[in-house]
């Protein structure tokens, strides 16, 4: 495992993030870290309340989480170890920071990934949902931070893009990516 290249480390996944048994489910969270719609959605009903309860100390700690950061907590009920919830950018046009904000949150949920010693990491396409990022942009920059960190990090075993829309599918297609079949779903 060891010896493989980043891109054999890469998988594509077409489905629900919250049936994948992985070490680490990234969740696409906002900055008040209670829960919404889409996969933060999908997280926390499958996860069940430990995680909300998790996200409620941190944000009585620290207040929340600011776009282009991440938190960690338990995984509740998933398959999961731990869920990182990123804080990506809405999507303002691309007259802001929006393309540093998902960059550096996708940095900063690798590097708590790294920090925990997991082995495997499950992202869903951060921002591509309610806060309207471009998916192709927004695929780009996913793909290209996952491959630096994959370049200068040799234990990590397994990054998956569980991409739950067509669009999305197809954009990770494009990068040659292994698909996953359905034997990693619970
Ligand atoms: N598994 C994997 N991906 C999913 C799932 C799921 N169960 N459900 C939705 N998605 C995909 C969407 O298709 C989209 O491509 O997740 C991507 C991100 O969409 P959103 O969940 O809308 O996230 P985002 O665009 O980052 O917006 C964040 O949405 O629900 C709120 O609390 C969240 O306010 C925050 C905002």
């Amino acid at each position: 495992m060891l010896n493989m290249n980043f891109d054999e480390r890469i998988k594509l996944f077409k489905g629900d993030i919250t049936k994948l048994t992985v070490d680490i489910i990234v969740n696409a969270a906002n900055s008040s870290l209670l829960g919404g719609g889409g996969v933060d959605g999908a997280i926390h009903k499958a996860g069940g309340k430990q995680i909300l309860e998790e996200c409620m100390k941190i944000r009585n700690k620290q207040g929340g989480c600011k776009a282009g950061n991440a938190v960690i907590t338990s995984a509740g009920n998933l398959k999961a170890k731990y869920v990182i919830h990123a804080v990506g950018p809405v999507w303002n046009g691309g007259i802001g920071e929006e393309i540093n904000l998902l960059e550096r949150c996708y940095a900063r949920a690798l590097k708590l990934a790294h920090q925990y010693q997991v082995k495997s990491i499950a992202f869903p396409c951060i921002s591509t949902g309610i806060y309207r990022f471009p998916k192709n942009i927004a695929a780009e920059i996913a793909y290209k931070q996952v491959k630096e960190f994959l370049l200068q990090n040799k234990n990590l075993e397994m990054i998956i893009f569980a991409c739950f829309d067509e669009e999305n599918f197809n954009q990770y297609k494009s990068f040659g990516l292994t698909i996953l079949n359905n034997k990693i779903e619970s």
